[in-house]
């Protein structure tokens, strides 16, 4: 009856159904992977993200496949901040990163045609991959004192069928962006193999300090076909508004053919209702505020794990360059889901084993820095002193 694309495992996993239990028998858990920010107690100004909404534009239909010009204009401004200066026209509206990806995992990809992605990284990789019939390979970052794209094993993974790299800037929950030397080797690596670029830069603004080695936006790739994705979720801490996008750079050939088929790909849907993109500049500018405020939370959350986790514990914190998640490397005396388990049922404290981002063995935690700071820091310690009294 049902594809086998949609063979998932639907029974609700352990940690699930923990917490179910907990709600049920009325127990408080505090939740470290909240990374949802409209539920984090940020400052909100309503009439400022509402009002934009109100635009008698809206009553006309007048599709553009690309999605309305106006929000196409104020995304290239937005790159033309970052020294970056585009055509609109190379712009491709969506409904969330998600739908882009999608868009272009069609583009590119032939059913069973491969993707190389980041391990760790973003949980959804797999489900996108599934859902557009591509398989989506690992590449492996590697930590040691900061984290890096193993370029070897990522020329040496190469496979017939690749189509694409996809890059994560900076990562989710790694917190590491791609370097310029890395990105360099990357593009050397994509162009032999006439493969594309695509890199998911949905929290490119949340970088700690400034280095120079950080590659400022794949936006930029002008030597191979590179599709850069963002979009309002996390730039202006937006995920109910549904706006994402894809940026089209390149050598202009592949670029222009790349568009034009794009093109036909998003006319099928045109996903982006006229009252959303009619609001997207408005949303766009009032990113200033939001991303102060939550940089400000990370960076304090951040300096809490600094205060707490004092030399000689059982329990460290991965260097982060960026992003809104920690990561803990933990004994593995236990499972990173044994772990997390005990943390819920003893401490009621809510975190995500590392497995749920694949990383490559046990004894990580993941806990988002989004919460507020005196939910965080409590917690926190909670988690800290568990976990040294059970090392
Ligand atoms: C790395 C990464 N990309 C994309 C998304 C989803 O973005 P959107 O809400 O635009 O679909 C997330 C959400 O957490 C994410 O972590």
């Amino acid at each position: 009856m049902f594809s086998s694309r949609t063979n998932w495992p639907l029974t609700p996993n352990r940690l699930s159904e923990l917490l179910r239990e907990r709600r049920g028998a009325g127990l408080p858990t505090v939740d470290l992977t909240e990374s949802n920010p409209t539920r984090c107690g940020f400052a909100l100004d309503v009439e400022e993200i509402l009002a934009p909404l109100y635009n008698p534009g809206s009553l006309v239909y007048e599709p553009d496949p690309r999605g309305l010009r106006v929000a196409r204009e104020a995304v290239a401004h937005y790159y033309s901040e970052r020294g970056v200066h585009l055509d609109p026209d190379q712009i491709f509206l969506t409904s969330g990163t998600s739908e882009a990806y999608s868009f272009v995992f069609r583009l590119l990809a032939n059913p069973g045609d491969k993707i190389l992605a980041p391990q760790p990284s973003y949980p959804l990789f797999d489900f996108l991959g599934a859902l557009n019939d591509v398989e989506v390979l690992p590449y492996s970052l590697i930590y040691d004192d900061g984290w890096q794209v193993d370029l070897e094993a990522l020329a040496s993974r190469w496979e017939s069928g690749v189509r694409a790299v996809l890059v994560v800037h900076p990562n989710n929950p790694t917190g590491s962006y791609i370097k310029r030397r890395e990105l360099g080797r990357m593009i050397e690596i994509c162009h032999h193999n006439r493969a594309a670029i695509i890199a998911d830069e949905v929290f490119a603004d949340y970088g700690f300090g400034t280095d120079a080695e950080r590659w400022v936006t794949h936006a930029q790739n002008s030597e191979v076909l590179t599709f850069t994705l963002s979009g309002l979720s996390k730039i202006s801490a937006l995920p109910q508004m549904k706006v994402g996008w894809i940026v089209v750079t390149g050598p202009s050939v592949l670029r222009n053919e790349a568009q034009a088929r794009l093109e036909v790909i998003a006319d099928t849907y045109l996903s982006v209702s006229a009252p959303v993109a009619l609001a997207t500049p408005q949303w766009l500018a009032r990113r200033r505020s939001i991303q102060a405020q939550i940089l400000e939370r990370v960076q304090a959350n951040l300096r809490r794990f600094d205060e707490l986790l004092t030399p000689g514990l059982p329990v460290t914190r991965l260097k982060v360059e960026g992003g809104w998640y920690a990561v803990l490397r933990v004994p593995s005396t236990r499972s990173d889901e044994d772990w997390a388990a005990d943390l819920l049922t003893q401490e009621g404290v809510s975190v995500h084993p590392g497995h749920f981002y694949d990383f490559p063995s046990e004894g990580f935690l993941v806990l988002s820095l989004l919460p507020a700071p005196e939910i965080f820091q409590d917690a926190l310690g909670k988690v800290i002193s568990r976990i040294c009294t059970q090392s």
